[in-house]
């Protein structure tokens, strides 16, 4: 089955907050979709790997920030990338907690946020179909969603295996580099000599050090 048909499917770059107790958790999600328009309800394919998967499940609610065009590249990295279960992602400026609910959210270029409460989990083997029903919305930025698209095309993002939508980069034997590196936070590939870079070289996609970098 030749799965690139898949990538024209098309989907928005969302951030979702829960919390574990009273600390904020969450990361970044493509698959979610409106299900219902009276008394709306979304979904959201959640990988059981997740810590805000657990989170989800014991908090009940968690909030969704519309990322637009504009968000700073590192808020995809910091919770797109790494694991919330022995790290506090939400903390900086570019977080806060929403006033009335209590769930972290993205304060800055989020077009917008919905928070929901749980009323079902669907198994879907490797995931877990997430159904939430709107408490309420609030306006954000005037500026555009950012689409998965968008994010591959023009910020040059990759997902990672998490990603309900992640596809291994097939590599074309007639360009074949004799070395290349990964980068360990987000999965940028470099290819060529990293060790030939500065020391202050920053992956171009999450902004980590040289020292992320794994030899492929
Ligand atoms: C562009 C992008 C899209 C993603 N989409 C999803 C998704 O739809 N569902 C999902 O479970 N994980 C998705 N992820 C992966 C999670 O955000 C990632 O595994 C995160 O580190 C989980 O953090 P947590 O363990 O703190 O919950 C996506 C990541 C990126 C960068």
């Amino acid at each position: 089955m030749d799965m690139s048909v898949l990538n024209k499917l098309s989907y928005g770059m969302y951030a979702i907050g829960t919390l574990d107790g009273t600390r904020p958790a969450g990361c970044i999600v493509n698959t979610l979709i409106q299900v219902t328009s009276e008394n709306p309800i979304i979904a959201v394919s959640m990988n059981k790997n997740n810590f805000t998967y657990e989170a989800i499940k014991k908090q009940g609610q968690f909030s969704v920030s519309i990322l637009s065009e504009a968000v700073d590249r590192n808020v995809i990295a910091e919770l797109g990338f790494v694991c919330g279960r022995d790290r506090d992602k939400f903390c900086g400026s570019k977080f806060t907690l929403d006033a009335v609910y209590g769930l972290p959210i993205v304060s800055e270029h989020a077009c917008g946020y919905l928070f929901c409460e749980v009323i079902a989990m669907h198994d879907a083997e490797t995931h877990c179909v997430i159904m939430g029903r709107l408490l309420d919305v609030m306006e954000g930025v005037q500026e555009a969603p950012m689409t998965y698209e968008y994010y591959h095309r023009v910020m040059k993002g990759k997902a990672p295996k998490n990603a309900p939508t992640y596809q291994e980069v097939k590599r074309m034997p007639e360009r074949a580099i004799e070395v290349s590196y990964v980068c360990e936070i987000c999965g940028y590939v470099y290819e060529g000599d990293i060790t030939k870079e500065p020391d202050s070289y920053r992956c171009p996609v999450c902004k980590q050090p040289k020292s992320c970098f794994k030899k492929m």
